[in-house]
């Protein structure tokens, strides 16, 4: 008990420790745009020992304004999704492939990936999680590439909801894409799809 307990405030220092390092990331291309509108990073939140990691795409306005990840409409959505299989934004992790606001919500650049995920990495590593639910294609894409599944390259509508799953160094990870919560509110038809992959995710836990 005591041992994790220790466990879980190491995983909490070294998050807290990275969460700085982003903080000071003034190389990121994105750095100069936080400062002018006096946006905060999103490193990420949630349990530092989560069983279930959910990895978005970037912060929205409202993530930017406060430092929160999925606090807006497609977070209030999540945490819906969430409830929906008896779980709590604190039982779970929830991050971004990139922790700093893209201007007008335009998706991420490449060059903006590539500065942030070492630290998503890191926090994989820290938090060694069960499951890693990919939250829309740009998150899917990097999990895919990262752990070289044979999955590369296909659509989210093909792979929403299949279970992967491949070998880390901290043991067997299962990998679960889905659709973006945001992607709902321009598809009312992806709603169902969404939802019947979060009750997928809860027999995988
Ligand atoms: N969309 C994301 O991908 N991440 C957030 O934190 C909010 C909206």
């Amino acid at each position: 008990m005591v041992n994790d307990t220790e466990s879980i405030r190491t995983k909490e220092k070294r998050l807290n420790q990275l969460a700085q390092e982003i903080t000071r990331l003034d190389r990121s291309p994105l750095y100069q745009y936080r400062k002018k509108n006096d946006y905060k990073p999103v490193f990420g939140e949630g349990n530092p020992d989560a069983d279930i990691m959910f990895i978005g795409e970037a912060p929205g306005v409202k993530e930017a304004e406060t430092g929160r990840p999925f606090v807006g409409r497609a977070g209030q959505y999540l945490n819906s999704l969430l409830s929906s299989i008896d779980l709590k934004r604190a039982d779970v992790y929830i991050t971004n492939i990139v922790k700093d606001r893209p201007p007008s919500n335009r998706n991420p650049h490449a060059a903006e990936i590539d500065i942030y995920a070492p630290f998503l990495c890191k926090q994989i590593n820290i938090i060694q999680p069960k499951v890693i639910a990919t939250l829309g294609r740009f998150a899917t894409a990097f999990i895919i590439d990262l752990f070289h599944l044979p999955q590369a390259g296909k659509k989210i509508g093909e792979i929403h909801g299949v279970i992967m799953h491949t070998p880390t160094d901290f043991g067997k990870v299962y990998i679960i894409p889905m659709y973006h919560p945001a992607a709902v509110f321009y598809n009312r038809n992806l709603a169902g799809f969404l939802e019947k992959d979060f009750y997928t995710l809860k027999l995988l836990c």
